[in-house]
């Protein structure tokens, strides 16, 4: 008989035909008469119930099916007497794929902590939080794809492996194949990068926007979906050593189109899982968080405040409200300062703009006034900074000379400013940090929690 996923199978008109499933157990309950197993397979949040009867089943037979176990049944799908479901399964047929020892299987109970449930990423997955959490996290992917499908933006591939350092913050992971206890030196004792693989000095990307914008300046719109990796020591719940990031690039958009399109792509992503992922996003606000539909809905139903970063810095300043790290003008925004704003002061998305140059990259659009750069960061309730993006600078010579002030080895740069030599076009994007996102819409409150096998300082298990 054909397999139905457990998603399918609550479907009315297969009431009363016979049905085959298979997945993973997670509880049995019951008596001498009769037992019942739960049984989910990961395609839904739901588990199938599985009535076990004693009198065509012996106690034997059902004894390994435990918490874990991987079993395949058929039956006839029948109404449900129990409430909580609509359908239950009449087993006839068993057949177990595999045991899993109750002395070992380390998810036996319910209500495991999520830090005990890190140390156990690989078989997270197989309970009902982080199911739901990697179902809304595909939905989200999904969605991702599809907004920028219609809009007719080339999805791009930029490299994993670069020479060049995007966002000047130096937090790269070097890649090498040279043996580290043997280094080849030169003559004034440094690493003889011209013996390593590359035959120079190579990271792993910290961002895809300089290849992105050479997409754009050809294709007209493109987006990027990939990996992204950064070496910084931030051991907080929205920091990861390794994320997904989204960065669109867009020729002929400035700053307020790209605010526009930033706003319309998170209100999309975010209605899109509503939808899509209905049950796992209830299962999760059950769970955790109360709010959290209310919260979706009202971001998706509420104009983004727009201000600039001098204006942000002015309520900080006269809110009177005592924070952490210090704030004034110029200083780099703590998330307590993010949210300060958008959770306290406005109480919705606020868009800031305008930020003081120095504490931006350098590929910023320059500003009039000589202090401030065309940046635009999208700060969320929960999360502070969500989106970082700007239009950027197309002037070759202003550039060139932001390079030069900021010590950047120009000739590593020679490419990215040919985009600027050569047809050079108004420009903007942006990039969505994906996890930050996936939490967001998933209501949990630590990044660890929203990807499958976490990347942080002191940890790479799994
Ligand atoms: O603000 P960031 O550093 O911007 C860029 O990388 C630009 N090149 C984007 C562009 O204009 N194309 O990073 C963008 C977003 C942040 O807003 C945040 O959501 C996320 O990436 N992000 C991180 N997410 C998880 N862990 C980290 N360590 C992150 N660093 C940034
Ligand atoms: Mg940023």
């Amino acid at each position: 008989m054909k397999r139905t996923k457990i998603v399918d199978i609550f479907n009315p008109e297969l009431i009363g035909s016979d049905v085959c499933v298979k997945g993973w157990v997670r509880t049995r309950r019951g008596n001498k008469n009769v037992q019942f197993v739960a049984l989910n397979d990961g395609s839904t949040i739901k588990n199938i119930q599985i009535v076990f009867d004693l009198t065509k089943f012996s106690e034997e037979e059902l004894k390994p099916i435990t918490t874990g176990a991987s079993i395949h049944v058929d039956g006839k799908l029948v109404e449900s007497q129990g409430k909580g479901q609509t359908a239950e399964i009449q087993a006839e047929k068993l057949e177990i794929y595999g045991t899993a020892d109750p002395n070992e299987y380390p998810l036996q109970k319910k209500g495991h902590t999520l830090e005990f449930l890190r140390e156990k990423a690989h078989l997270r997955p197989r309970t009902n939080t982080f199911s739901a959490v990697l179902r809304v996290r595909n939905a989200l992917a999904f969605a991702i794809h599809k907004f920028f499908n219609e809009k007719g933006f080339v999805y791009l591939n930029t490299p994993l492996i670069t020479s060049s350092d995007c966002e000047g913050a130096g937090a790269m992971f070097q890649v090498t194949t040279l043996n580290l206890n043997d280094l080849p030196k030169t003559e004034d004792g440094k690493v003889d990068y011209s013996k390593d693989f590359f035959g120079k000095p190579a990271s792993l990307t910290v961002s895809g926007q300089l290849e992105g914008e050479l997409g754009a300046t050809a294709l007209g719109a493109i987006y990027t979906f990939g990996p992204t990796f950064r070496a910084e020591n931030s051991n907080t719940p929205r920091h990861l050593s390794e994320f997904w990031m989204i960065e669109p690039e867009m020729a002929f958009y400035d700053i307020t189109d790209n605010m526009e399109l930033a706003e319309e792509f998170i209100k999309y992503c975010i209605s899109y899982a509503l939808e899509h992922a209905k049950d796992d996003i209830e299962f999760l606000s059950n769970m955790y968080d109360k709010e959290l539909i209310d919260r979706l809905k009202s971001v998706i139903n509420t104009e983004f405040v727009r201000l600039t970063y001098t204006e942000g810095v002015k309520i900080l300043e006269e809110s009177g409200h005592k924070f952490e790290f210090p704030v004034f003008w110029g200083a780099d925004l703590q998330s307590e300062h993010e949210r300060f704003l958008v959770e306290e002061h406005f109480k919705k998305p606020v868009i800031l703009t305008d930020y003081p140059k120095e504490i931006k990259a350098f590929y910023m659009k320059q500003n009039t006034d000589g202090k401030t750069v065309r940046a635009m960061d999208v700060l969320f309730p929960k999360i502070g900074e969500i989106i970082g993006g700007s239009e950027r600078e197309e002037s070759y010579e202003k550039l060139s000379k932001r390079i030069e002030e900021l010590n950047i080895p120009m000739k590593d740069m020679w490419w990215y400013l040919d985009t600027r030599r050569f047809g050079t076009v108004p420009h903007s994007g942006f990039g969505l940090g994906f996890e930050r996102l996936v939490l967001f819409v998933t209501g949990m409150t630590n990044i660890r929690d929203v990807i499958p096998f976490p990347r942080t300082p002191n940890n790479c298990e799994f």
